[in-house]
């Protein structure tokens, strides 16, 4: 079986941390969608490692890790994530395997998401500036080279083609970027040929030979639900599927061999780059999450927006994807609050509201509260769900009748031992 480990809120949620502490279970770890602009953090026997392209469960010796069909690679930042790893001795050839269809991120892509930003202006998306969305445009557009591409003969012709007409588009943008193309193409050159020393596989029949032989696959997602191309908060979304059909098509897998569906999110909400976010808090609290938190992207540094837990948003996160176990992160943060706040239901325009409407805009959606009583205990030394404070325990049962889905896990910590099974 295929099982799923997806982000149901704004990303960050801990994806990373999860799929380590899950890959002693499964014998292939692969990520399906989106690229560099992840960063999912593990830390270990005091280390900590951000990856970007490579799947989390590259630690362990156990387990095959596939960046599937779905993705989008950077050379670039593919080679830094690899030889930021060299003190690991991982065999690179045999435990990260690529998709030939997996597509590039050329450094001109690049570039034309930093133009498209800078003349949206205001509106801006707050991208990450990795390239994906016009790398995942040239996809949908035919125009993408692949990795499988670099086996070809034409490729670099093809290259210069796509390149080309880059530049003139930048040029039809008409803002001023500044780069040094022939910097860039040494760098991307230079990671290509690290990239070809690795393994390319036709990912779509590797996994299906894999299920064939009763082998467990685990479906890394990138960013979440409320970020998803179709059903996130468009247009500040991110230009992949996140949800669960995501992982069907970029990976190759029919539906009817998805198994569990981990759905994870934080026990408030934090969201990085521009858009709506109805539980944002401009206040102490807000604060206090960012601070006790330490809310910064993994991917860029920049501060990442705190509010309450959106049981709202989280629902429907449930739904889209069919999650079927929860798990709850960073409950450690919230240690110290004498009352907690969690969104269950939206004034919209006057009236009382449980979904997620078309257009949310801060005039038109306000959030209606249910409080909850806090508590003062430190968690990050427990080990027990015997151990947790009883007001945490009904803060929990609370989310899990609202959306109807049970939380098995909750997360104390970011270390791969701070993980309680409830
Ligand atoms: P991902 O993108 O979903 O993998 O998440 P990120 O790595 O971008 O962000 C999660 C952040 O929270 C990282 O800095 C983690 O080390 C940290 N983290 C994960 N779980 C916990 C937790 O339970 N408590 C605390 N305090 N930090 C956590
Ligand atoms: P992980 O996997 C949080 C956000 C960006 C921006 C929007 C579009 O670590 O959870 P893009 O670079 O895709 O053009 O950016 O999506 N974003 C993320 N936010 N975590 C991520 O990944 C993100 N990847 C993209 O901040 O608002
Ligand atoms: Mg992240």
């Amino acid at each position: 079986m295929v099982d799923l480990l997806l982000g149901l809120q704004w990303g960050d949620e801990g994806k990373g941390k999860i799929v380590d502490v899950f890959t002693k279970n499964y014998n292939i770890i692969s990520r399906f969608q989106g690229g560099p602009n992840a960063g999912h953090t593990l830390i270990f026997d005091g280390n900590k490692n951000v990856l970007h392209t490579i799947p989390s469960g590259i630690f362990h010796k156990t387990a095959t890790n596939v960046v599937g069909n779905g993705v989008v690679i950077d050379p670039v930042i593919f080679k830094k994530e690899i030889d930021n790893l060299a003190d690991y001795n991982i065999n690179f050839k045999t435990k990260l395997l690529i998709s030939r269809k997996a597509h590039i991120i050329l450094p001109t892509h690049r570039l034309l998401d930093a133009a498209s930003e800078t003349l949206k202006g205001k509106a801006k998306i707050g991208s990450t500036l990795k390239g994906i969305g016009p790398t995942y445009m040239d996809k949908t557009g035919r125009n993408g080279i692949r990795i499988g591409d670099l086996e070809l003969d034409d490729w670099k012709e093809r290259y210069n083609t796509l390149t080309k007409k880059h530049l003139k588009l930048l040029d039809f943008y008409g803002v001023d970027i500044e780069y040094n193309l022939k910097e860039l193409e040494e760098e991307f050159f230079n990671a290509i040929e690290l990239l070809k020393t690795l393994t390319f596989i036709d990912s779509e029949e590797f996994f299906n030979q894999a299920l064939r032989n009763n082998k467990s696959i685990l479906a890394e997602g990138a960013q979440g639900s409320l970020l998803d191309i179709d059903f996130g908060t468009y247009p500040f979304v991110t230009s992949s599927n996140t949800t669960a059909a995501g992982a069907c098509t970029g990976l190759g897998v029919a539906p009817n061999k998805i198994g569990e569906v981990f759905g994870i999110f934080k026990a408030y909400t934090t969201r990085v780059g521009s858009g709506p976010f109805p539980t944002e808090l401009f206040d102490q609290d807000g604060e206090t999450m960012s601070r006790v938190g330490n809310e910064f992207g993994a991917t860029t540094g920049r501060p990442r927006r705190c509010g309450w837990l959106d049981l709202v948003a989280l629902k429907y996160s449930v739904q889209i994807n069919g999650v079927t176990q929860l798990i709850m992160m960073k409950a450690d943060v919230l240690s110290g609050f004498d009352t907690l706040k969690a969104c269950t239901s939206y004034d919209y325009k006057g009236e009382e509201i449980q979904h997620l409407p078309y257009n949310i805009e801060e005039d038109n959606v306000t959030p209606v509260y249910t409080e909850f009583k806090g508590w003062k205990k430190d968690l990050t030394g427990l080990n027990n769900k015997a151990d947790l404070p009883e007001n945490l325990l009904n803060y929990i049962k609370y989310i899990e009748e609202f959306v109807e889905v049970p939380v098995k896990i909750v997360s104390v910590g970011p270390d791969r031992k701070q993980t309680i099974n409830l």
